[in-house]
């Protein structure tokens, strides 16, 4: 996401500015920014869309010079990626420039509020509200207004602040974002993360939410939402840049499997609440529109075509329409059946990956309608289809895909309830029911992870196999192939995923005295059927880690080991099963020597057949 730096002191403020930003690039960016205020008390301004090289180049033309500034490295979610969205944005007047990471939820409201004071907007980002609320509420005192305008503002934000009114202040504010300050003789920084200064100070304070930061080039003031000073200890920094990239974790994958409750969180952010009605605001189609699907096609690859499978489960069990799932470098090449009552549903993070391309366009030219989900604003998937679900996951930088999943999974239940609320398949009741375990699952993975230290202890075992079996019924044999991909793809252990039913038609025979198998029951009207299941491997010698819901301690006859599960809904359990075997992958791949995060032969975005 977004990063943020800004600096006032004696020094330029360009130079440290862009380096800031470079530290800052592991987050995940398309375009660049700074401003800064020179000595004729003008805003200096230079942008470019990709990467900080690009903006380097603006820099060494406009040559801009200043001794207060702000910075950002924007990845887009309102607007594509595009030199006049990139930040800092300004205010009409362009007297204030602000640049801003997060989502501001009621821009919409905001910007109707502005226009009709005689504002104007020229980008399509949600930040522009921000320097106009504060230009709105300016009376004299830029903390004044900026806390004025802070209370309007709806989301999760950290943004600064600097205006040409009162060039010896920056401002800044956090509300859920992360922005922390950086402290130093001559000169104040703020930043999203320590990296970003860590070449100028160690000494920082962490911003906490719903405070305001006041920066002169000499001190440093925090202050609550209503106005009181607070006093913060300052944090010395003791460990090295790379570490803090990856926020303190070993490798970005940890880092991206405990960041799944936030990201969870993201994605219903405004898409679910209850006692309302599921609004999606980039897909617009009727009811009418959406009873003339005869059949829905979901289609992908990779972790998001198993996202697609448990999409298949959740939209048949819970809107009642047809769903076939498909691998998209198949797809393409099989002559589907598609016309105008056919609903195509795409799923890719990167939304750049080439067989899922071409599947779209194929279906689109037979006259499919195509929503994408995907977690890149502006990619090629999200401009080429009809309707957009965007996953607000974040940049995910590790190869193996894990917090970018489940927001797909995510996105497949809002999608699948969404379907049944037009279609009244369901009642009323059974929604609201859904949409509250859904507002409660963020909880339920903070208990998971809690218990990563347990599901460690499995790692020893497992890392000395060569083949590892996968078994599931229902959602959970979804979710067990995801779990076998993440194994094979950092681990390089052989492993198979199979329906606990299908089992004695063949895979049986490879199950000899130890032979490692991994057990999903998280489905309580599959449950006994699974333990059978289990039994069956287990009377030929298999060593079970059986997975399964809190109380089900029955299972534990038949399992050398078990993981449990806080209990969730069981539509909506494979975003809790998900987690221990993407922990247990990544800790069999560190007992290996692997190398998690960019694992042989992988690449994060496919563009190639
Ligand atoms: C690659 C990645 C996988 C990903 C797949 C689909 O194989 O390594 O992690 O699931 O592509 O990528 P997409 O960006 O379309 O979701």
């Amino acid at each position: 996401m977004c990063g943020i730096v800004g600096y006032i002191g004696n020094r330029e403020a360009t130079p440290l500015i862009v380096e800031g930003l470079k530290k800052l690039e592991y987050r995940g960016y398309d375009s660049a920014g700074v401003a800064v205020i020179n000595s004729d008390n003008k805003l200096q301004i230079a942008k470019a869309k990709g990467r900080l090289a690009n903006l380097e180049k603006e820099l060494e033309i406009d040559g801009l010079s200043g001794v207060i500034g702000i910075g950002h490295t924007r990845w887009a979610t309102h607007g594509v990626p595009s030199k006049l969205n990139s930040h800092p944005h300004l205010n009409t007047k362009k007297t204030i420039a602000v640049v801003h990471n997060g989502i501001i939820e009621n821009y919409m409201e905001l910007r109707k509020f502005l226009r009709e004071n005689g504002y104007e907007f020229i980008t399509d980002t949600d930040t522009e509200v921000i320097p106009n609320l504060i230009d709105f509420y300016y009376n004299g005192d830029l903390v004044e207004a900026v806390t004025e305008a802070t209370k309007k503002l709806r989301g999760g934000y950290a943004f600064g602040v600097i205006s040409v009114d009162e060039p010896d202040k920056l401002v800044a504010v956090r509300k859920d974002c992360p922005l922390i300050v950086g402290l130093k003789e001559g000169g104040n920084f703020i930043a999203s993360d320590i990296p970003a200064v860590l070449n100028e100070t160690r000494d920082v304070y962490f911003i906490e939410d719903d405070e305001i930061v006041v920066l002169t080039k000499d001190s440093v003031k925090i202050l609550t939402e209503d106005g009181k000073e607070v006093n913060r200890d300052v944090y010395h920094v003791t460990w090295n840049a790379d570490a803090a990239e990856k926020g303190g974790y070993d490798h970005f994958m940890l880092k991206e499997i405990f960041e799944q409750p936030k990201v969870t969180r993201d994605t219903m952010t405004s898409r679910i609440a209850l006692g309302e009605d599921i609004t999606l605001d980039k897909i617009n189609l009727t009811t009418e529109q959406l009873k003339s699907f005869s059949k829905i096609y979901i289609v992908a690859c990779g972790t998001a075509y198993h996202a697609g499978l448990i999409g298949k489960y959740a939209i048949e069990k819970l809107a009642k329409i047809p769903v076939e799932v498909d691998i998209a470098s198949e797809f393409r090449y099989r002559d589907p059946l598609i016309n105008e009552k056919t609903l195509l549903i795409v799923i890719s993070q990167s939304g750049e990956t080439a067989d899922t391309l071409a599947a779209m366009r194929l279906a689109k030219k037979k006259g499919a309608r195509v929503i994408a989900v995907t977690n890149v604003v502006g990619s090629t998937v999200s401009r080429e289809a009809d309707d957009v679900f965007y996953t607000w996951a974040g940049p995910e930088i590790a190869v193996a895909s894990t917090k970018a999943y489940t927001t797909q999974l995510v996105a497949m239940y809002i999608i699948a309830l969404y379907l049944a609320q037009h279609m009244k398949t369901i009642s009323n009741s059974e929604i609201e029911e859904l949409k509250k375990a859904l507002i409660e699952l963020p909880e339920k993975e903070e208990e998971i992870l809690k218990n990563a230290e347990k599901i460690k202890k499995h790692a020893e075992k497992v890392s000395k196999e060569n083949d590892v079996f996968y078994l599931g019924r229902g959602f959970d044999y979804a979710v067990a192939m995801e779990g076998s991909l993440k194994l094979k793809e950092i681990s390089y252990i052989h492993s198979e995923a199979y329906a606990g039913g299908e089992l004695k038609h063949g895979p049986i025979a490879l199950i000899e005295d130890g032979t490692v198998v991994i057990a999903l029951a998280s489905q309580e009207s599959l449950f006994e059927k699974m333990v059978s299941n289990i039994k069956e491997v287990k009377t030929r010698g298999a060593y079970v880690i059986s997975v399964a819901m809190e109380g089900k301690t029955a299972i534990e006859d038949t399992s050398d080991e078990v993981i449990y599960l806080p209990r969730v809904n069981p539509v909506l359990a494979p975003i809790a099963t998900v987690i221990p075997l993407q922990l247990l992958s990544y800790y069999i791949a560190i007992i290996k020597g692997c190398d998690v995060d960019k694992p042989r032969n992988l690449a994060k975005s496919v563009t190639v057949e």
